[in-house]
């Protein structure tokens, strides 16, 4: 793991909570890496289910999942991910949310604050008690900067009770680092 990298960085910790036989979510397919990374974590019995806007993005993740042989432990809904608690029922042990646009895609199909929001209200809706929510945030680009504010602003004011939130940022870097929010339920 390098922490200069964002995705590897959080898949050290996403790792750490995955069980095999566990159902698990990827809010953001995009190209499908993080969605392959889970259905390797999973075993035979577990099961992925991916969101994504773009029909691109779901066949670009539809194709790598065939390459490594992993389609049928993977669900993928060309929905919102607002939509998480509708399409997968509870305790999920992990979901994962890689904001921003796809790399090589449409940029003006980025998440925005208002779905994520909602998405994390429904994430943690079906999280399983032990079970994490993993945000990294993208401030470089138009409209990444307040959508990280959001994910801030409503990590901060999570029950301590029940949740814990940690953020992990790169301190000594210009140029809006990204930054990882771990939610543990
Ligand atoms: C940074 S990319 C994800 C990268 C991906 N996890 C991977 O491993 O390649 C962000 C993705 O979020 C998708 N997206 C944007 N708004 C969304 C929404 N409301 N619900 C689900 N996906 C959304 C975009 O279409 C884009 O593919």
């Amino acid at each position: 793991m390098d922490i200069n990298d964002i995705v590897a960085t959080s898949h050290f910790f996403v790792s750490r909570y995955m069980k095999p036989g566990a159902v698990v979510v990827d809010a953001t397919a995009g190209n499908g890496y993080d969605t392959l990374f889970l259905a390797r974590l999973l075993g035979e019995e577990g099961r992925v289910h991916a969101f994504d806007l773009q029909k691109h993005a779901l066949d670009n993740t539809r194709a790598l999942l065939a390459k490594n042989g992993l389609e049928h432990r993977v669900s993928l809904y060309l929905d919102s991910h607002r939509n998480i608690p509708q399409r997968v029922a509870a305790p999920v042990q992990v979901v994962m949310f890689n904001l921003g646009y796809l790399p090589g895609g449409e940029k003006d199909v980025a998440t925005c604050p208002q779905e994520t929001l909602a998405a994390l209200e429904g994430s943690r809706e079906v999280l399983a008690k032990g079970g994490v929510i993993s945000v990294a945030t993208y401030s470089g680009h138009p409209g990444g900067k307040s959508e990280e504010e959001a994910v801030a602003a409503w990590c901060s004011k999570l029950n301590p009770g029940k949740y814990t939130v940690m953020c992990l940022r790169v301190l000594n870097k210009e140029n809006n680092p990204p930054q990882l929010w771990l939610i543990k339920g």
